[in-house]
């Protein structure tokens, strides 16, 4: 479609919004049966995975309304330039080339971020971590001392955490983890004195991740974990025996101390949420070695085609955006739920907030106009089936119907008890009572209303192919939904305040500035006196 020939915008999304409304109050159940085709129409393949949303109160119905939203939001043309490393992060200036990091090594000498041909460079930093991965697995890299390495500390945040620990905990060998990882984020002192007290300096290798090389957090917890490692008799000299950096400002990482052959770099079209598939990876590819690693990209990337090359219609990233809005609008819903029912997932929810949120938590469009629907629900969520035994009761039985996101694995442990199976059942009961509900004429306290949505997306098995397509297929469908809503889902200017306002806080607390000379509500007056005192 030619952009003339365009449906209008505004049109298209009061369209959406107003079906929406109507769709409040349809009942699911009645839709399967006045819908013979309905499951197939709503659930599809894509990369290995299975998508089933016919369980969604969407009517077969609003499709055309559906398409209008995507063809006049201008969706294709933002993926096209994403994939062509257009600098579609306009406040940055930035392409969002994440799915370059992917793409196979015989296509990777065509692309360009910024009209910069970037695949040598993605090539070359995938070969040294191969290869350092290599030597640390296989006891060729050791400690300054000689001893082989047993323990990795990923010192990083936000990005630089939540993918490699989400993955490293989803894909670690069960019998046998070559190296135990572990990921020191919090500035607070508490978390690196858990992590010290599992691990010998002689054995540690640590992992300094920060794309800015900036984050008050890391830059601290290096430092410390840098002083540890000294304070052990390692001499300056053989500390790049024990630390390397991973960085998209490698002038930072040498001011601290880290030589070219310690630094691994990305480039800036690397979001930060966005870049497990990158050098950030390192503890991952640390963790299940560089051929698993490679798995996870290939498996990423059959999701990249699926995006870029499905009709919307069995897309299954941007039906599950449009599924978000629908249910931000319809059910007025303002939270979205993903329960995992593996415990290898158990850091899913976690990584989704940070994915989902950091990239649509806006209120402004591309123009800095006021959005006049919501854009980005709150993201929760805990594995099951340990979550049925908390908040599953406010679901079932709560207000507001909550939409929930189930994703499951075929393939278990099998095991005497058959808790595999149990899994697998209480999965699905779960999903099923949401949608049926149950009568009780007699007493409202055992009534169910049913007709509560839910999706649910089932993984073959856990392997690093499947995870890597899992996570592509949030990625796109996040930013799908910027696209729609016509956002720029790649900045996140949202949390740089309170990081100035830190610094202020950091010198009243420290005495540098004086609590009178400064201009602070009653509130914080009060805490920081209080503070103040205890330092
Ligand atoms: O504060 C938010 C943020 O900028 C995230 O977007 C990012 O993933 C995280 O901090 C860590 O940043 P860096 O990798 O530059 O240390």
């Amino acid at each position: 479609m030619t952009s003339t020939s365009k449906p209008d915008y505004s049109a298209s999304l009061q369209a959406f919004v107003a079906a929406a409304h109507q769709s409040r109050d349809l009942n699911i159940l009645e839709l399967f049966g006045s819908e013979p085709q309905r499951l197939d129409r709503l659930s599809m393949e894509a990369a290995g995975l299975y998508l089933d949303l016919s369980r969604q109160r969407l009517p077969l119905s609003a499709m055309p309304v559906f398409e209008q939203l995507v063809q006049s939001s201008g969706l294709a043309e933002q993926r096209a330039a994403m994939f062509a490393g257009e600098p579609i992060n306009f406040t940055e200036q930035r392409a969002v080339f994440h799915v370059a990091l992917r793409a196979p090594s015989r296509q990777t000498s065509k692309l360009g971020a910024n009209g910069e041909s970037v695949g040598e460079e993605i090539q070359q930093t995938l070969a040294r971590m191969r290869s350092f991965s290599k030597a640390v697995r296989d006891g060729q890299w050791r400690g300054a001392s000689g001893e082989r390495i047993t323990d990795v500390v990923n010192v990083g945040i936000g990005g630089s955490q939540l993918g490699p620990l989400l993955a490293c905990d989803a894909l670690q060998d069960e019998q046998e983890p070559a190296l135990r990882v572990h990921f020191l984020a919090n500035i607070d002192p508490v978390a690196w004195q858990r992590i010290r007290r599992q691990i010998n300096p002689a054995s540690t290798l640590v992992v300094i991740a920060s794309k800015s090389w900036r984050t008050i957090e890391t830059a601290r917890n290096a430092q410390a974990v840098r002083s540890w490692l000294l304070a052990s008799g390692i001499d300056e000299t053989a500390l790049h025996h024990h630390l390397v950096g991973v960085t998209a400002n490698p002038e930072g990482a040498k001011a601290f101390g880290l030589g070219e052959d310690g630094i691994f770099p990305f480039r800036d079209w690397v979001g930060g949420r966005y870049s497990l598939w990158s050098a950030i990876g390192l503890p991952v590819m640390l963790q299940i070695g560089p051929d698993g690693f490679d798995q996870m990209l290939a498996g990423a990337q059959v999701m990249d085609e699926h995006f870029l090359q499905t009709p919307w219609a069995r897309n299954a990233p941007v039906l599950l955006a449009l599924t978000t809005l629908w249910n931000a609008l319809g059910l007025q819903s303002q939270t979205e739920a993903v329960i995992p029912y593996t415990a290898a997932l158990a850091r899913l929810p976690a990584y989704l907030q940070q994915l989902q949120m950091e990239s649509n938590g806006k209120s402004v469009d591309r123009e800095g106009q006021r959005l006049q629907v919501p854009a980005s629900p709150v993201v929760w969520g805990e594995p099951g089936t340990d979550a049925q035994h908390s908040f599953f009761q406010a679901l079932h039985q709560g207000p507001q119907a909550q939409p929930v996101d189930f994703v499951l694995v075929a393939e278990t442990e099998r095991d005497p008890q058959e808790r595999g199976l149990g899994l697998h059942a209480n999965a699905l009961a779960q999903a099923e009572a949401l949608l049926r509900g149950q009568a009780s004429p007699d007493d409202p306290h055992r009534r169910y209303d049913g007709n509560r949505p839910s999706s649910t997306i089932l993984l073959p098995r856990l392997d690093p192919c499947h995870f890597g397509a899992l996570i592509a297929l949030y990625e796109h469908k996040t930013a799908a939904l910027g696209w729609l809503l016509r956002i720029n889902s790649f900045d996140q200017w949202g949390v740089e305040l309170g990081k100035v306002i830190a610094t202020k806080h950091e010198a009243l607390l420290k005495g540098e500035t004086a609590l009178e000379d400064v201009d602070l509500d009653p509130s914080t007056r009060a805490l920081l006196q209080r503070l103040k005192a205890s330092h």
